[in-house]
């Protein structure tokens, strides 16, 4: 590791002011965490129905934040950490409809101590090889003895459906190492099968919507 920290000036020392900032993050996820199954606590109650499948969460290693800053040709610190990656702390929240992913998204950033730093929209806007979710940048707040932290979180928003492609493809693309390799006709079959995904996601929001009524 080639960690240096010049921000946290801690009496403990280097590896200790690491451990404090990668805390924070750590944190910041299960404040979101808390947060969004408070909401589904309060949907469950008022429309006897939870809008979230699961909720995935990672934080990202030092060895992952360190190749992160290498790769971006940043400082490898705690406050060039800081200053350059907002996706330490990191929530996957799966939805079932495409509407619940909106009304997801929505009560969350309507809190108003969560800042929306950035909102993207890959599912009205999908990306070229058929991606969708919506992915949004937020400062949360964390608490701690003596102190408030406003901390980065990084959270996508999808349903099943689209979870269940970018797995795959993040399968096909990444884990396999074969980037670059896959051919045209592959990636075109990929996107076909995100479109037909897609259209599934639009006939199931219809079925939900007749059984609503
Ligand atoms: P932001 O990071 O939200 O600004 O969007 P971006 O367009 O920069 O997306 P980026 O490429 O940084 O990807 C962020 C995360 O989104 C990745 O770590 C993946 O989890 C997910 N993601 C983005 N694009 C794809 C994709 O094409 N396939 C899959 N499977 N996941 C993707
Ligand atoms: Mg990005």
């Amino acid at each position: 590791m080639k960690w240096t920290d010049q921000s946290l000036k801690n009496p403990l020392g280097e590896q200790e002011g690491f451990k404090l900032f990668h805390r924070e993050y750590d944190d910041a996820i299960q404040t979101v965490n808390t947060r969004l199954e408070i909401l589904v606590n309060d949907f469950q109650v008022r429309n006897d129905y939870s809008p979230i499948h699961h909720i995935d969460k990672r934080l990202k290693t030092p060895e992952s934040i360190e190749e992160k800053l290498v790769r971006l040709n940043c400082e490898v610190s705690v406050p060039s950490a800081r200053e350059n990656i907002r996706d330490i702390a990191g929530l996957r929240v799966i939805c079932n409809f495409i509407e619940d992913v909106y009304a997801v998204a929505d009560m969350l950033t309507s809190q108003d101590d969560i800042e929306l730093v950035s909102f993207k929209d890959y599912i009205k806007n999908p990306k070229p090889n058929g991606y969708r979710s919506l992915h949004l940048a937020l400062n949360v707040p964390v608490y701690h003895i003596d102190s408030k932290v406003i901390t980065p979180v990084e959270v996508q928003v999808r349903t099943v459906a689209m979870d269940f492609w970018a797995s795959l493809e993040r399968q096909l693309r990444y884990k396999q190492n074969n980037e670059g390799k896959i051919s045209e006709k592959t990636n075109i079959e990929l996107k076909a099968c995100a479109e037909v995904s897609a259209k599934l996601d639009e006939r199931m929001q219809k079925i939900f919507d007749e059984v609503k009524k």
